[in-house]
């Protein structure tokens, strides 16, 4: 049993039954969040950059859960000394007992000097999840999905700071991603989207529209 529970913005967790997976804790100060960073279950923390609605509940969700920290070495050596970290960089794979981590790349910038943005390639309970994080559409999406067989995208789609609908259409073609949820949009104005007008773009794939608070089950 795989889910996604979505905490809002691009903060959400993958859980396949043994395994919590968090990514970009942004709870605090988050005016979509679902959680309370102090409740988050997590035995990893997976981050995609520096900025600060993607790391800023890093370090105590970390520290409370005993959580090993997944993310670029700078960022890692900010989030802090005392975690649990992993750091690995851009085309590395890890193997975990879960499955395994690939960094991508990402096209944004970092939030943190030299922690370059990046996404992830998530292999879980046999399904592999790419979490783009903060990114422009860039064409080399197509070599990710040509690596994995991507079942689940995790796509921002709104804009101003990331690609926008139309590009995040357009990625989920170079992909080739069967199942899409979208992220990182109307958490604040600038960044309003209608999801259901991202659905519309996109004929070929399966677009899940997810509320925060809401879960998912991934295993279809
Ligand atoms: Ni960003
Ligand atoms: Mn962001």
């Amino acid at each position: 049993m795989l889910n996604f529970n979505y905490y809002g913005h691009s903060c959400f967790q993958i859980d396949d039954g043994k395994y919590k997976l968090v990514f970009d804790p942004f709870l605090t100060g988050n005016p979509q969040a679902s959680i309370k960073a102090d409740d988050v279950k997590a035995d990893y923390v997976l981050i995609s950059h520096g900025h600060s609605d993607h790391i800023c509940d890093a370090y105590s969700v970390a520290i409370n859960n005993s959580a090993t920290v997944i993310t670029i070495p700078e960022v890692t050596d900010f989030v802090g000394e005392d975690i649990k970290s992993i750091a690995m960089n851009l085309g590395g794979s890890v193997q975990l007992p879960f499955g395994f981590v690939r960094m991508v790349p990402a096209l944004h910038s970092s939030g943190i000097g030299g922690g370059i943005a990046h996404g992830f390639v998530v292999n879980i309970a046999g399904k592999n999840i790419y979490y783009a994080g903060d990114t422009a559409l860039f064409s080399d999406m197509k070599l990710i999905g040509q690596r994995d067989s991507i079942d689940w995208a995790i796509l921002p789609i709104g804009g101003h700071f990331t690609m926008d609908a139309v590009d995040a259409a357009k990625a989920v073609e170079f992909l080739n991603a069967k199942n899409v949820i979208p992220v990182h949009y109307n958490t604040w104005d600038v960044i309003n989207q209608n999801p259901e007008d991202f659905k519309a773009l996109l004929k070929g794939a399966n677009v899940q529209i997810v509320q925060p608070g809401e879960s998912l089950n991934l295993d279809a």
